[in-house]
């Protein structure tokens, strides 16, 4: 059986006063959220708020992004130790705003792949297509080369890996992919780590969709039997659609 999970990205949002008032609405509703496992992705200068107010609860945190060295004249850059650090189990690696405003290749994201597994954080690998190359009918060449160059040479750690399938034209447009071609998208990046990996670790990997998901439509999502969670960016930011949204994946 995978796990399930609800994943918050609040990318660049919140200040600490709303951080922290999401964190004692969110204490508040843990009891109705047991299915699952939720983690909150805040900017880096709130994980220490979210591990004081979430430290003794089952709610874990992960950083949006990392760099590859562990420490080093990197101007800006945080490291995996530093994130491991702060209490991290999971952090999000090669979100399709870092490919596309920030110029990160999948040789990149593959090196900070590397860069996560080693300090023992589980990465939340990010992969889909733009609307272009869907209307090109490429959505499947180029998920799949994602994948391959992302991973390439890495066996994931026993503690895990989890892939979250973000169709790039789905992200902040509230136009979510139909539930049916998230499954199938899904159901392909399943074959592609059995390809890579074998069927036992594709079978345990959590596979997220993510993309305009909303209270509304995370139901029919999760209703699909290769989508194990949601990846969540704007409904991430209002505590009681978080929550709604995070019940839905625990009550399937
Ligand atoms: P939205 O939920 O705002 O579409 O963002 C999705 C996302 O990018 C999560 O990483």
């Amino acid at each position: 059986m995978r796990k399930k999970l609800a994943v918050a990205n609040w990318k660049m949002n919140k200040t600490r006063t709303e951080t922290q008032q999401f964190c004692q609405e969110l204490r508040q509703a843990l009891e109705q959220l047991h299915g699952t496992e939720v983690v909150i992705c805040p900017p880096y200068t709130y994980l220490d708020l979210i591990a004081e107010q979430m430290g003794n609860t089952s709610v874990s945190w992960g950083g949006q992004n990392c760099f590859w060295e562990e420490q080093g004249a990197y101007t800006g850059e945080i490291s995996p130790l530093m994130l491991r650090d702060l209490g991290c189990r999971y952090v999000i690696i090669g979100h399709s705003e870092r490919r596309q405003v920030l110029g990160e290749t999948d040789a990149v994201i593959n090196r900070k792949m590397a860069a996560a597994f080693q300090a023992g954080l589980i990465p939340i690998i990010c992969v889909g297509e733009t609307l272009q190359e869907r209307e090109n009918n490429l959505a499947r060449e180029v998920v799949k080369e994602q994948l391959v160059q992302d991973l390439h040479n890495l066996v994931p750690a026993s503690h895990g890996l989890v892939i979250a399938y973000e169709p790039v034209w789905a992200i902040g447009t509230g136009v979510n992919a139909s539930c049916d071609d998230a499954q199938q998208m899904i159901a392909f990046i399943r074959e592609q780590l059995t390809n890579l990996y074998g069927e036992d670790r594709a079978a345990s990997t959590p596979i997220l969709y993510g993309g305009s998901v909303r209270p509304d439509n995370i139901t029919e999502f999760m209703a699909e039997k290769d989508i194990d969670g949601a990846l969540i960016g704007g409904a991430s930011l209002d505590v009681n659609s978080f929550i709604t949204i995070a019940r839905s994946i625990a009550n399937v």
